[in-house]
């Protein structure tokens, strides 16, 4: 699978009563079918989460509040950080991508929709492997936005 990544602004629907962003699957910001909601909660700002590739698994993730950083690195020498510190914007991340959530600030939330339900077999969790991996199938290549 291609290694994708992408920044979503989401449409904000909002009137003096408060904002409500609503998602729709295979809409143009939720490119896959949903088959699992997980959130992060309870984070210490310490904390380094992930450390792990997936082999299939769609995610789009989604800081609905406070703020992290998501680590990609694409195996390859390649890497990159993203901010998500706003419930308008998501992060797709699809392909082998090694991804490391951290700096979790107090509070923070981090919602991900998932492709596919928990499967450990889908998991890379070490980063030799992964390397391996990538290598091996070099015929990825990278999209970013
Ligand atoms: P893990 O995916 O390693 O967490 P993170 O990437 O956020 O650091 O998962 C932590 C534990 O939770 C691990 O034992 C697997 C379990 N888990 C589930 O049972 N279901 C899920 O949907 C997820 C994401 C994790």
């Amino acid at each position: 699978m291609l290694q994708t990544i992408k920044r979503y602004q989401f449409k904000t629907i909002g009137d003096t009563r408060g904002k409500l962003i609503a998602l729709e699957m295979f809409s143009a910001q939720v490119p896959f079918d949903v088959k699992r909601v997980y959130y992060l909660f309870d984070t210490q700002f310490g904390a380094v989460r992930g450390k792990h590739a997936h082999k299939q698994l769609k995610q789009l993730l989604i800081c609905v509040s406070g703020s992290c950083l998501i680590h990609c690195d694409f195996g390859d020498g390649r890497k990159m950080d993203y901010i998500l510190d706003t419930p308008d914007q998501g992060l797709l991340i699809e392909g082998l991508v090694w991804r490391e959530m951290k700096l979790f600030s107090k509070g923070a939330v981090l919602l991900v929709l998932a492709s596919d339900h928990y499967d450990e077999a889908d998991y890379i969790r070490k980063y030799g492997s992964f390397l391996e991996e990538v290598k091996n199938g070099k015929r990825n290549s990278t999209s970013f936005s």
